[in-house]
């Protein structure tokens, strides 16, 4: 994996968007993961900036979600359809037909995940997964426990991550039990994944992941297993890195062919 520990959180969404830009310049009709939550909007929001000064054309670009809430209306503010249509597929200008959210309104969820499945199949698989992590090491809504070989399929959300969520809902209540999320069999398939993190409440979370062992009870540890993982975080989510030095130097010592 490699580990980029940048000053600000807002440096992590320039330098997290400049990746992403680089590999849709590369492949124009690149297929990219799309996260929900805080963590990834700062990313949208510069490429939405590259897209609108005319530095990036995403007019090929398709994307998949990595999750959705089961038993909200697709029209409410915080199902993820809407999130991700207001964050992402708006603001970038992507042709809506290409950005695919997991059904959490079918009535049989578990073809909705098959279904998800055999798109992304079609689509030819997912380039660059874009990734944030829970404060208890969820990636998509892959709580602890969750099988290494999961593909998309229901989940139960742990009452951490309801009580994390609540802020976006009108009580703590209002927020769905459970998910239909991309398995971590099937985030594992992309390409590339772009970890990112900000704030000291990811701190426990990313240490646990990035230098722990690898275990379902820390399901972003699956990270440690791929071949092309990077990790971008702000010096908060970074406090409790044992090797912190070490990525902060490997970093200002990257050979200039290998920068972002
Ligand atoms: C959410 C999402 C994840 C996200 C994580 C962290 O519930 N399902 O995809 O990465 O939890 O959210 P945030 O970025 O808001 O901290």
């Amino acid at each position: 994996m490699e580990i980029v520990i940048l000053p600000s959180a807002a440096e992590v969404g320039v330098l997290a968007a400049r990746k992403i830009a680089r590999v849709v310049r590369d492949k124009p009709d690149a297929v990219l993961g799309l996260a929900t939550g805080s963590s990834p909007l700062a990313i949208y929001a510069a490429l939405a900036e590259q897209t609108r000064d005319g530095s990036l054309d995403v007019s090929r670009v398709s994307a998949f979600a990595l999750d959705e809430y089961v038993g909200i209306p697709a029209e409410h503010p915080e199902s993820y359809a809407a999130v991700i249509a207001r964050e992402v597929t708006g603001p970038l200008h992507l042709d809506p037909a290409g950005v695919q959210v997991p059904d959490g309104r079918a009535v049989d969820l578990e073809a909705a995940g098959e279904r998800y499945e055999e798109a992304i199949r079609a689509a030819g698989g997912v380039d660059l997964q874009i990734l944030g992590i829970g404060a208890n090491g969820h990636v998509g809504f892959n709580e602890p426990t969750s099988s290494f070989a999961s593909r998309t399929r229901i989940k139960t959300l742990t009452e951490r991550t309801r009580s994390d969520n609540a802020r976006f809902f009108d009580s703590a209540d209002d927020v769905p039990t459970h998910c239909l999320t991309q398995g971590l069999g099937t985030i594992m398939d992309a390409r590339e994944l772009l970890l990112v993190a900000q704030g000291p409440a990811k701190a426990a979370a990313v240490a646990a992941a990035v230098e722990g062992p690898v275990t379902s009870m820390c399901p972003a540890s699956i990270l440690q297993h791929h071949r092309r993982a990077t990790i971008m975080v702000d010096e908060d989510a970074a406090a409790r890195l044992t090797l912190g030095d070490y990525y902060r130097w490997t970093y200002a010592h990257k050979p200039s062919w290998q920068q972002f």
